[in-house]
C-alpha cells in the first residue's frame, strides 16, 4: 500500500464526507466562479491538512468526532487552496497540480479574486456556526502567512538572507497553516489548552520539514506537478543556497550573488549555481537540518498510547520528508 494509501485507512469515511462538504463549500451565484472553482476541486491536491485535522482530532479524543472538526478542514484546506492561487501570481508560476495554474488560465486578475472569495468562504464557515476558537487560529495562519511571504520578498530584494530568516520565513509561510491543522484537530475535539499548544508545536514543526521538502524539490528535476528550479529564478533565497552561501570563498560568494541578482532568468547559469550547491552540501545539510524536525515531531507523539491514528501520524510525519510529490 502507498504510504498516503495507509495514512487514509483509519479516516477513510471522514475524508469521503470532507470531499463532499469541501466541494459545496465553494459554491457562489457567480457562474464564472463555479467554472473555476469546479477546475480546482477537480484538481484536488494531497490533502495532508485535512487529513492532519481528522487523525490528530481522532488521536486526542480516542476516536471521538465532531461535525466541528468537519468544517475545521474544509476551512483549512479552502485558505490553503486560496494561498496556492495567490502564491502562483506571486511566483509568476504557470502549474499547479500537474495542470496549469488559475493565472495561467485566466490571469492575474481573476486569480487574485478567485483566491479572497476562497478565503472569505473559509471564513464566513467558522463564523456562520460560531467556530470563534477555530476562527482564531484560522486568522493568525492567515496573517502569518502573508507576512512569511512578504518577508521573503523583502530578503529576494536584498538577498542578505541568514538561515534564522529562512526558518523564519518557513515557519510563517507554510508551518503555521499546518500548526493550525493540529491545533484545530485538537480544538475541534475539546481537548484542553496544554494539549491544543502541544498539537500546535507538533504541527509547526512537520510545517517546518514540510517546507524544506518543497524547497529540496526545488533542486531537483522531479515530477512534482509544478516547476522545479523557479526559486533562483524568483530569488528566493532557500536553505540549501544559504548554508552554501556561508560556506564558500569570497570569490564564489560573489558569482553566486551576482547569479542570482543579474542572471536569475537565464537558464543555463541557474543550472549551473544548481550544480554548485550540490557539490558544495547544500543539500545535505538541508537533508540533515530537516531530519531534526522531523524527529522532533515524532517525539512529541510518544506521549500518546498507541492507536491506529497515531500510527497514521507517525507515517505521516515521516511521509513529509520522503514524499516525492
Ligand atoms: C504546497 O502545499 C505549498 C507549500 C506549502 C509548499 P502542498 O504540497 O500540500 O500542496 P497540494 O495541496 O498537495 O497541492
Ligand atoms: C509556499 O511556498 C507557498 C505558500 C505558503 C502558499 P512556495 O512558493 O515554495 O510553494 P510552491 O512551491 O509554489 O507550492
Ligand atoms: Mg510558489
Ligand atoms: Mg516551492
Amino acid at each position: 500500500m502507498k504510504p498516503v494509501e495507509q495514512i487514509k485507512q483509519p479516516i477513510l469515511n471522514e475524508m469521503e464526507f470532507f470531499e463532499q462538504k469541501f466541494k459545496t463549500s465553494m459554491i457562489s451565484n457567480v457562474p464564472l466562479l463555479n467554472r473555476i472553482t469546479h477546475y480546482i476541486v477537480k484538481r484536488k491536491g494531497k490533502q495532508m491538512r485535512p487529513m492532519f485535522v481528522f487523525l490528530v482530532a481522532k488521536m486526542v479524543s480516542n476516536g471521538d468526532f465532531k461535525e466541528r472538526t468537519y468544517r475545521g478542514a474544509s476551512v483549512i484546506e479552502l485558505i490553503h487552496t486560496a494561498t496556492l492561487v495567490h502564491d502562483d501570481v506571486v511566483d509568476d508560476s504557470n502549474r499547479r497540480r500537474g495542470f496549469f495554474s488559475l493565472n495561467a488560465l485566466w490571469k492575474n486578475k481573476i486569480a487574485v479574486l478567485v483566491g479572497d472569495f476562497l478565503l472569505s468562504k473559509g471564513l464566513l464557515l467558522s463564523i456562520d456556526n460560531d467556530d470563534f476558537d477555530i476562527l482564531k487560529h484560522i486568522s493568525i495562519a492567515v496573517r502569518e502567512m502573508s507576512e512569511g511571504e512578504l518577508l521573503q520578498i523583502e530578503k529576494a530584494r536584498q538577498l542578505d538572507i541568514t538561515e534564522e530568516i529562512y526558518f523564519d520565513i518557513i515557519r510563517k509561510k507554510t508551518a503555521t497553516l499546518i500548526a493550525a491543522c493540529t491545533a484545530i484537530g485538537a480544538a475541534s475535539v475539546d481537548a484542553d489548552k496544554n494539549e491544543i499548544e502541544k498539537m500546535r508545536k507538533f504541527g509547526e514543526l512537520i510545517g517546518i520539514a514540510f517546507q524544506m521538502k518543497d524547497d529540496l524539490f526545488d533542486y531537483t528535476e522531479a515530477k512534482i506537478g509544478k516547476p522545479t528550479g523557479i526559486d533562483i529564478k524568483e530569488q528566493k533565497m532557500t536553505l540549501p543556497l544559504i548554508y552554501t552561501l556561508n560556506h564558500c570563498s569570497k570569490k564564489e560568494r560573489k558569482w553566486l550573488i551576482n547569479s542570482v541578482k543579474n542572471h536569475n532568468k537565464d537558464k543555463k547559469r541557474v543550472k549551473e549555481v544548481i550544480g554548485f550547491v550540490k557539490e558544495n552540501n547544500g543539500i545535505d545539510y538541508t537533508i540533515k537540518r530537516m531530519k531534526e524536525y522531523q524527529q522532533t515531531a515524532l517525539q512529541i507523539l510518544n506521549d500518546y498510547p498507541a492507536s491506529p491514528y497515531k500510527d497514521s501520524l507517525i507515517t505521516m510525519v515521516n511521509y513529509v520528508i520522503e514524499r516525492e510529490i
